[in-house]
């Protein structure tokens, strides 16, 4: 059945109390406003206009490749908001769906069983509607005594024996487009808040004697978020279905409920995410893979049987095989080939690990590539910034990294090439050769044990250090 919808998203969000506008606050990764548009645009609308007004051009700039805006440069109610998208469907005919931004938890599913009530029935409009426990805050929805809707009140203006009702007002509707502009000129705004309501559009319906159809959905799908109690209930609930989508495609969770999984992340099955886990954006992970416990890993691809353990990885390529930590910082630009590793208290940046090497204690490497089956010694640090420029190291295949080992960038390590322990290097390294930089040991016989008599014998003359 063709329709076209209009999302309300113009209002400011008060009882957000945020300077983002309250469309743009992120539940699980994504803006709570693009919940709504992926639930029509699944249904594939005629259009899609989002009305906009607070922080307009964010939010416009954000669902340009979505949906088209207008503009309600004064918030003077969801009716006069609606009537501001009147242009926009100068060239279309028939049902309009009317949403919130703010409802992101609804469902295409839902959404067209509203649209086909409103077609079958051939009522001048369909409202979805709620039983709940607790009405506060919703519009109540009025019926006649033979179940027709007659109108909806606002809590605010409602009568105490009015707000005793339970039937709550989805704030989701589908209209046929001259029924509701023709109605909409009828709205006054004689109410508690001054406020042009589109919920009067329905008793002014009622009132012309068109029938009016309700669909009743599930309470959570008609969760409306306006505070930031209610963002983090609907990203419970979100979160919720993003992990038991994994679960169901076979990942393991352990305690799903304490981690973090952006609607964007992929997972392949039989990898299994130990319990604080915060894995968002772009993120693919391949299978059979271990995850935690206590990561952050964003924007990053990783392949099958990968290691990750309490560690912060963001946007980074990690092949099969490879292992992360525990205590790594993978900064952007990090490559670890297949049966790599990045050890405890790891730092990569901008760095190409090759096949099978490691960089397993202490380290940090950065704008600089490896080959294979290289070993970083503990300790060892690119040092790769002068201050002003930074500057690239490349360490060949098979070469080895004496412990302590400061690399001074730029620099070359010639393949099978190895440091002592402790170097400052700053020349290139032959391929099969040494790199060595510092003096040479002496041993002084005796001297440990005189140094300690002579400090035991101050002591007993009363110094004041410890024993
Ligand atoms: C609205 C309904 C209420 C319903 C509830 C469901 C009205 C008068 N009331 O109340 O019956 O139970 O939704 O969640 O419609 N907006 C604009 N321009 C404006 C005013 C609002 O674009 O001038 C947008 C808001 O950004 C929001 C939506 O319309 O996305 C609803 O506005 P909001 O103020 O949240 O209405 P509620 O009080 O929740
Ligand atoms: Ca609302």
């Amino acid at each position: 059945m063709d329709f076209a919808a209009i999302i309300l998203a113009a209002g400011l969000g008060k009882r957000m109390k945020s300077a983002t506008p309250k469309m743009m606050h992120k539940i699980c990764d994504k803006s709570m406003l693009s919940y709504v548009i992926d639930a029509v645009e699944a249904l594939s609308p005629k259009k899609i206009i989002v009305v906009v007004g607070h922080g307009g051009e964010t939010v416009e700039s954000q669902i340009s490749d979505l949906a088209e805006s207008v503009y309600q440069n004064e918030q003077l109610g969801t009716g006069h908001a609606v009537k501001v998208a009147r242009d926009a469907f100068k060239d279309y005919d028939g049902q309009i769906l009317i949403l919130s931004g703010d409802t992101p938890l609804i469902s295409s599913d839902t959404l067209k069983k509203l649209i086909d009530s409103r077609a079958e029935s051939k009522a001048a409009a369909a409202i979805l509607t709620a039983r709940v426990e607790d009405p506060a805050g919703y519009g109540r929805v009025i019926l006649s005594s033979s179940l027709e809707v007659k109108g909806v009140v606002e809590e605010r203006d409602a009568t105490p024996s009015e707000r005793e009702i339970d039937l709550i007002n989805a704030g989701m509707y589908c209209l046929e487009k001259e029924e509701l502009f023709s109605a909409l000129e009828s709205v006054s705004n004689d109410n508690d808040q001054k406020e042009y309501y589109l919920t009067d559009v329905i008793k002014i319906l009622s009132d012309n004697g068109k029938q009016i159809v309700f669909v009743e959905a599930s309470e959570v799908e008609t969760k409306g978020v306006n505070s930031r109690i209610q963002l983090a209930e609907a990203e419970s609930i979100i979160g919720n279905r993003i992990k038991m989508d994994h679960m169901l495609n076979g990942v393991t969770f352990h305690l799903p409920e304490t981690s973090f999984i952006g609607t964007d992340v992929t997972i392949e099955k039989d990898t299994t995410v130990f319990p604080n886990s915060f894995i968002n954006g772009r993120t693919q992970i391949g299978k059979d893979c271990e995850i935690g416990p206590s990561v952050k890993i964003s924007d990053t691809k990783i392949g099958d049987n990968a290691i990750i353990q309490s560690s912060y990885v963001n946007g980074a390529v990690l092949d099969d095989h490879v292992a992360v930590g525990p205590f790594a910082s993978l900064r952007p630009g990090t490559r670890i080939k297949s049966g790599g590793k990045a050890g405890t208290f790891v730092e990569l940046k901008k760095s190409t690990l090759g096949k099978n090497s490691k960089v397993p204690h202490l380290s940090y490497i950065g704008d600089t590539k490896i080959g294979e089956h290289v070993n970083i010694g503990a300790g060892s640090i690119t040092c790769n910034y002068d201050g002003v420029n930074k500057w690239e190291a490349v360490i060949e295949d098979d070469v080895f990294i004496g412990s302590d080992t400061m690399i001074i960038s730029p620099v070359r390590f010639g393949a099978g090439s190895m440091t002592g322990a402790g170097s400052v290097i700053s020349k290139d390294v032959p391929s099969g050769g040494l790199g060595i930089e510092r003096s040479e040991q002496r041993n002084i016989e005796g001297w440990a044990k005189k140094h300690r008599d002579k400090a035991t014998k101050k002591h007993k003359r009363g110094g004041t250090g410890s024993k």
